[in-house]
């Protein structure tokens, strides 16, 4: 058997952009251990197994997201493959010491939709909170302005056609090991101490 016919996982877990231990003490490492460790590592996993020898096996993971998306017979792998790319877009959305001011483009976009860069938090958090069972909020840009949406499960703007610029993981176990119940307490420490607004801002225009 020569290199060529050996078959191996197209889709790669990313690495994290950080150890473990960096979200502490807003996300455990405990609680990243298992949220990347596990079920992105899962995600990826399924996916691979789901996509070897079809259609899929060659394509990159954004274009899997968009091609099964809304496709009752591909339902697997679209779930799997849309988790895929939102864990490591979430990933991407924090970082140790994160928080504080928006470089000054996002921040003029938001205060233009918004009102303020408060105001812009207070919904992004109402949209993390008010999100029914398991999903994402997430800020994107439509245009010249910026909105705030929550999709559930394993959906994102990238399957609804809009721009992400950073999101929340507010499925049960991106905080329930740390806060259990307590959704806005993880939500607020997120977006005060660990948002990435530079990742945001990196996206604009995209
Ligand atoms: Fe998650």
């Amino acid at each position: 058997m020569n290199a060529a016919t050996i078959s191996s996982p197209t889709i790669v877990l990313p690495a994290l952009p950080y150890e473990e231990s960096a979200l502490q003490p807003v996300i455990s490492a405990n609680t990243l251990a298992f949220h990347y460790g596990k079920h992105h590592r899962t995600y990826v996993d399924t996916l691979n197994k789901l996509i070897i020898g079809t259609e899929f096996g060659d394509m990159p993971l954004q274009k899997i997201v968009q091609a099964t998306a809304g496709k009752p017979d591909l339902v697997a792998i679209f779930h799997n493959a849309a988790q895929a790319w939102n864990h490591t877009f979430y990933w991407r959305s924090l970082k140790p010491k994160g928080g504080g001011e928006p470089p000054a483009t996002l921040k003029r976009l938001m205060e233009s939709s918004f009102g303020s860069v408060a105001a812009c938090k207070k919904e992004l958090t109402k949209a993390a909170v008010e999100e029914f069972g398991s999903g994402w909020a997430w800020l994107v840009q439509d245009g010249e302005k910026l909105k705030i949406v929550k999709t559930d499960d394993a959906n994102s703007p990238l399957s609804q056609g809009s721009k992400a610029l950073l999101t929340i993981d507010v499925w049960e176990h991106a905080y329930y090991l740390d806060y259990q119940n307590r959704r806005v307490d993880y939500v607020n420490a997120v977006l005060d101490k660990l948002i990435n607004w530079e990742f945001a801002a990196e996206n604009l225009g995209r």
